[in-house]
């Protein structure tokens, strides 16, 4: 099954990507880092049932945060674009706090952060480039720290086979086992990040979480970023989940992939009051395989007015988890999985068979079509646009699903697919809505009437 591999991306190719994309600035780092993860780890649910448990335990602890944890209702939090393509927050977490920045990913379900000064990183490209210039948190200067014990019920894994938690070396069902929450692994695009869940104070102004679930991750393989990373999705614990939020909305603000962008701002939020002027997708019901991700219901794709008619088994998740469109901003560019991204092509060469393609432009990026706008005094990009059940339309302008790079007149189809050389392995999903997507957009997750609201702004 296409989710037992992880997505893997080929490093070279996005660095030659980014360096098209980057060449008309002069002091650019040209960092070798991509949205990172967009988690498309490996399966778990050989145990659905205990998963609906803890899905079911998930809505308690929600509760529960609700009665206890708030003061204000609305939280916002700084949002900074970066060259790689994430955007990331700071998170305050410990007694006395430290803070450091995560990424933000929707497509990813816990929160951890590079941890303990023994922190290493092998085959990583960190964008400043000196692994000992790695913000780390250090769990022994914080008083509020705790290792998460084996017995403790957060101890537990249905998300990947490779979190293996509980109790294994425990006897039986002795209440009195000391021995710490086993040591987690998780699977990322291009890497895997290792260590010890702990709990910890996760602190705002005037709030402190208590018990957050933190991961200390003591070792990673091929990481892209030194940043720490904070899960968004759907399942127990991600930051939304954990926190107990009704709902949490951004607004991204850079197609520059730069890292001197004014930040926008995220929100989180603890009410029930309806956001003005948007229009709304239905977040699907997940497969079992994948709970972390934020399915959308879609009928169709047009581009320009053209309905590309893509057959529903890529519109929806099938029971196996192949399929269906998510959105996931820890996903830079687009995906669409072979059959759709043919249609989407075919229609887009069509409309655009008036400029010239580049093949110099889509051999250096590693995706097509890229074409060559010299000579041309304006350029016509049709709109990419969902059609989403229950009526409502997002309308993706060229400028968010094209890389354009007007120094050399020239534009790539920002969507990548399997078998082209920026991928080395299939996502289960059939289309993945970038971050690129949706800049310039207000979208808010409202996780209590599961949908997702959107309308386009200047952020
Ligand atoms: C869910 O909570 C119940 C009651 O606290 C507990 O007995 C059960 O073990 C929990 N299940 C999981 C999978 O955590
Ligand atoms: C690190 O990269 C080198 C060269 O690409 C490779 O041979 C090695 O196996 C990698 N190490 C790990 C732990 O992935
Ligand atoms: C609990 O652990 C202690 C020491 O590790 C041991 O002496 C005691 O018998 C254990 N109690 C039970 C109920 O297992
Ligand atoms: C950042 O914000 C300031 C003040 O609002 C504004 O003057 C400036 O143009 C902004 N910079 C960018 C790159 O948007
Ligand atoms: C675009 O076309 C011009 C004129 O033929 C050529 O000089 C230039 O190298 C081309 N650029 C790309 C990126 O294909």
């Amino acid at each position: 099954m296409a989710s037992s591999t992880p997505l893997l991306f080929s490093v070279f190719t996005l660095f030659s990507l980014l360096l098209l994309a980057s060449s008309s600035k002069d002091n650019t780092p040209l960092t070798i880092t991509i949205p990172l993860t967009s988690t498309f780890t490996k399966n778990p649910s050989t145990e659905p049932l205990l998963f609906l448990q803890h899905l079911a335990n998930a809505s308690l602890s929600r509760a529960h945060h609700l009665k206890h944890g708030k003061t204000s209702p609305l939280r916002q939090i700084s949002l900074f674009p970066h060259s790689y393509g994430g955007h990331s927050i700071s998170l305050s977490f410990g007694t006395p706090p430290q803070k450091l920045s995560f990424i933000v990913d929707t497509g990813s379900h816990v929160v951890w952060a590079p941890c303990t000064t023994h922190y290493k990183c092998t085959n990583c490209s960190f964008s400043d480039a000196d692994p000992k210039k790695v913000p780390i948190f250090n769990p022994e200067l914080s008083s509020s720290d705790k290792i998460l014990g084996c017995r403790d019920s957060k101890c537990v894994s249905v998300f990947s086979p490779d979190v293996h938690l509980g109790c294994p070396r425990c006897n039986g069902n002795s209440k009195n086992c000391s021995h710490a929450c086993p040591r987690y692994s998780l699977p990322y695009a291009i890497g895997e990040s290792s260590g010890y869940f702990r709990s910890e104070n996760l602190n705002f102004p005037g709030q402190t979480i208590h018990n957050f679930l933190v991961g200390c991750t003591t070792s990673s393989v091929g990481e892209v970023t030194s940043a720490a990373l904070a899960g968004f999705g759907r399942t127990m614990f991600s930051l939304p989940m954990q926190m107990g939020v009704k709902k949490f909305a951004y607004c991204l603000n850079s197609h520059d992939y730069d890292d001197t962008r004014n930040s926008s701002k995220l929100n989180l939020d603890y009410s029930d009051s309806e956001t003005k002027g948007l229009s709304y997708a239905p977040f699907l019901k997940n497969p079992p395989d994948s709970p972390f991700y934020y399915y959308l219901g879609v009928e169709d794709i047009t581009i320009g007015n053209k309905f590309l008619g893509i057959p529903s088994k890529y519109l929806a998740p099938g029971s196996d988890g192949s399929g269906g469109v998510v959105i996931d901003s820890g996903f830079w560019v687009g995906y669409m999985s072979g059959p759709v991204f043919k249609l989407a092509t075919n229609e887009l060469k069509r409309q655009m068979s008036k400029y010239r393609r580049s093949l110099e432009a889509e051999t250096q990026c590693g995706v097509t079509p890229c074409y060559n706008f010299t000579g041309h005094k304006s350029i016509k990009i049709p709109d990419l646009i969902y059609h989403f059940t229950g009526g409502a339309t997002m309308v993706v302008p060229g400028n968010n699903y094209f890389g354009v790079e007007p120094e050399i007149s020239s534009a790539c189809f920002f969507i990548i697919t399997d078998g082209s050389n920026t991928l080395d392995a299939t996502p289960e999903a059939s289309i993945i809505l970038g971050n690129s997507q949706h800049v310039d957009f207000y979208v808010e997750f409202d996780l209590k009437n599961e949908r997702l609201g959107f309308r386009q702004q200047t952020c």
